[in-house]
């Protein structure tokens, strides 16, 4: 396994390897969602290479930067045993020189849930993985669906810019109890880390309700938030029962939607989705 530190090595790497490569990026902290990802990456290309670096710019001002869990050497132990071919590890001036000026903005889907929560984070998430897509131009790249929404703006970004790659989403890796594996779960104490089930149980309860023929939206939020209200512990930034392209809220569902959550668990701010439907 290569561990690569600049983007001038990473090219070079590129050039060597014709073949089809998968791209895993990450932020590190490695979790069992993250070794799903590069285990379906592993199983449809020849090679795959992960990246690791903790974005500075889709953080917010008094959001966790600084406190976001690190750990390379595990990290790094945990791609050898999963076979990775080349790791990407570069400091934030290799990924931002001072010269660099040019953001992406992905338009209307960057402009719902998170944003009026994290304004600017999906401008920082879109220009580090075209940025990372440019160096590394895999053929594949995997994103876990946990993140709904940042799959929609990643797969529009690339869609509007004609990028050569193929997004592939990846089914969310939970806990025994539901919990959805996440680098921030390790800031919950025991008893926010029970409390912290309380966003699996709303999504299964939306689930249910749908299995039984449910389709209005509005009842499904009311349903999911008064669950989420009942747990002590929590509180809620946003419930959303929304179109999965469009990310516009419903009032009633066709054929699917995609409900979506941000939940505060003590400091720590958890999220989570589901697909109902097709
Ligand atoms: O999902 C993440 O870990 C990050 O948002 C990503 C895609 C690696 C960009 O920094």
């Amino acid at each position: 396994m290569k561990v690569l530190y600049e983007t001038a090595e990473v090219k070079r790497w590129r050039r060597k390897h014709s073949g089809s490569v998968g791209f895993v990026p990450t932020m590190g902290y490695l979790h069992e969602g993250h070794v799903e990802l590069i285990r379906r990456a592993r199983a449809e290309n020849k090679n795959v290479a992960v990246s690791i670096f903790v974005n500075p710019t889709q953080f917010g001002p008094r959001e966790d930067f600084a406190a976001y869990p690190r750990d390379p050497e595990r990290d790094l132990s945990l791609l050898k045993q999963e076979k990775v071919d080349v790791v990407f590890m570069p400091d934030a001036e290799e990924i931002y020189p001072p010269q660099s000026n040019t953001w992406v903005e992905v338009g209307s889907v960057t402009e719902r849930l998170e944003d009026a929560f994290r304004p600017g984070h999906f401008r920082g998430v879109a220009t580090v993985v075209a940025k990372l897509f440019g160096i590394v131009e895999p053929t594949r790249a995997y994103f876990g669906q946990k993140d709904a929404q940042q799959l929609v703006v990643i797969r529009k970004m690339v869609d509007d810019l004609n990028m050569n790659v193929e997004v592939v989403a990846v089914p969310t890796v939970r806990e025994l109890d539901g919990l959805a594996m996440s680098s921030r779960n390790v800031y919950l104490d025991p008893e926010e880390r029970e409390s912290a089930v309380v966003l699996y149980k709303a999504l299964s309860r939306a689930q249910k309700l749908w299995g039984k023929g449910e389709r209005s939206a509005e009842l499904l939020r009311k349903e999911i938030t008064s669950l989420i209200e009942s747990e002590p512990k929590a509180t809620i930034d946003y419930v959303s029962i929304a179109d999965p392209e469009t990310l516009e809220e419903l009032e009633q569902i066709e054929d699917h939607a995609l409900v979506s959550m941000a939940v505060r668990i003590g400091k720590t701010r958890l999220i989570d989705s589901m697909t109902l439907g097709k």
